[in-house]
Formats: structure tokens, C-alpha cells, sequence
């Protein structure tokens, strides 16, 4: 598939065929999202794949709006681990990148997958702390990794209807607002 073209094709998918993605597969995706840019370039990103369809069903204990990863091949937990990103606790200023960086590498996976044929969908963890703390009990995280996003995925059994109208000029602004 040509970049552009899957740049503008790629829709959320949350209806999939009962077909396993092999592993080799999820590899590739996951290389994809590990050639993400990421802040001070520290990849500060771990992925958790899951596959386990009790472990798939539970994930909506903790998220809701995940309720269709029970049909789903896997979902993969981006995380970033807080002490390899890009951060600064000093002078006042507390911040990092691990969100940002993760969210990137997200895309990239969820792009990669549309390359090969698989559908996903990015459901969101951080900033929810509910979510985080939800999940990090669910699938025994250590306190450094964040749960960043829950990609859920799968052979699509559904074709979503592409939006005619996301492009919208006047949202660009030359040179001033
Ligand atoms: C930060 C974020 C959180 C999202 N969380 C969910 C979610 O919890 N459940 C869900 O079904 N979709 C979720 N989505 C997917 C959006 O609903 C979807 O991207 C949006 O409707 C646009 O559709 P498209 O992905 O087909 O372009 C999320 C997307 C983003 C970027």
C-alpha cells in the first residue's frame, strides 16, 4: 500500500473475523511503531501484546469503551516507561514525553497494521488515571510503565465508511492566525 493512500485510509475497525494474526506479523507492526520519533529520540515505549480472550474480555473491567476486543486477534498495551523518556522534575517544571512519544508509535503501528491488511482501533488509557491504575493492577505493570493505549485488532469484518469531509482548509493558518 502507497504511504499517502494509507495515511488517508486508515479508519478505526472494531468488528473482526475470528482469525488469528500470526506472530511474525505482529512483529513487523511492532517495528513500524519502534521506527516512531520520539522526544531526545529515547523510545521510551514498551508493547504488551494479548491474545488471551479472558485477558481480551477483561480489558473492558478497566475501560469501558473496549467492550469489542472480545472478538478481537490482540490488543497491544503501548506503554512508555517513565524512566527512560525524555522528562525534567526540577525548578518547578514536572514533565514528560512518554505520552507523546507512545501515541506516535501508536500510529505507526495501527498504520503498519492497515498496510498488511488488519484492522485496529486506538483506544485511550493515559491520562485517564483510573484507566492506568486499572490496568497496571490488570496486567501486573511495574509503577514506571504507563499504559498509554490499547490497540485492538484484527482481520476486519466490517469496512467503515470513509469520511468525505475531514479535510478542512480553514484549519490551516499561513503564517498568521
Ligand atoms: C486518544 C484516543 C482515544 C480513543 N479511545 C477510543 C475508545 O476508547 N474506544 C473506541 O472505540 N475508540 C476510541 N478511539 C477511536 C476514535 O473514536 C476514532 O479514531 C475516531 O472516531 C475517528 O475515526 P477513525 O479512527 O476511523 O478516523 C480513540 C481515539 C483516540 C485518538
Amino acid at each position: 500500500m502507497e504511504l499517502y493512500q494509507g495515511l488517508l485510509t486508515r479508519r478505526s475497525v472494531r468488528k473482526y473475523k475470528n482469525q488469528k494474526i500470526s506472530h511474525q506479523d505482529i512483529e513487523d507492526i511492532i517495528k513500524a511503531a519502534q521506527h516512531a520519533p520520539s522526544a531526545h529520540n529515547k523510545q521510551p515505549w514498551e508493547f504488551l501484546v494479548i491474545e488471551d480472550r479472558n485477558a481480551l474480555s477483561s480489558l473492558r473491567s478497566v475501560q469501558r469503551w473496549t467492550s469489542f476486543a472480545d472478538e478481537a486477534a490482540c490488543a497491544i498495551i503501548v506503554c512508555g516507561d517513565t524512566e527512560q523518556t525524555f522528562s525534567r522534575n526540577k525548578d518547578g517544571e514536572k514533565w514528560d514525553y512518554a505520552d507523546i512519544d507512545c501515541s506516535l508509535a501508536a500510529e505507526n503501528l495501527m498504520l503498519a497494521a492497515h498496510a498488511k491488511g488488519i484492522g485496529s482501533c486506538f483506544c485511550g488509557a493515559s491520562p485517564m488515571p483510573l484507566v492506568i491504575d486499572g490496568l497496571r493492577e490488570l496486567l501486573d505493570l511495574p509503577q514506571h510503565i504507563r499504559p498509554i493505549a490499547i490497540i485492538i485488532m484484527g482481520y476486519p469484518a466490517e469496512t467503515p465508511i470513509q469520511p468525505q469531509d475531514r479535510y478542512k482548509p480553514e484549519k490551516i493558518h499561513w503564517e498568521k492566525w
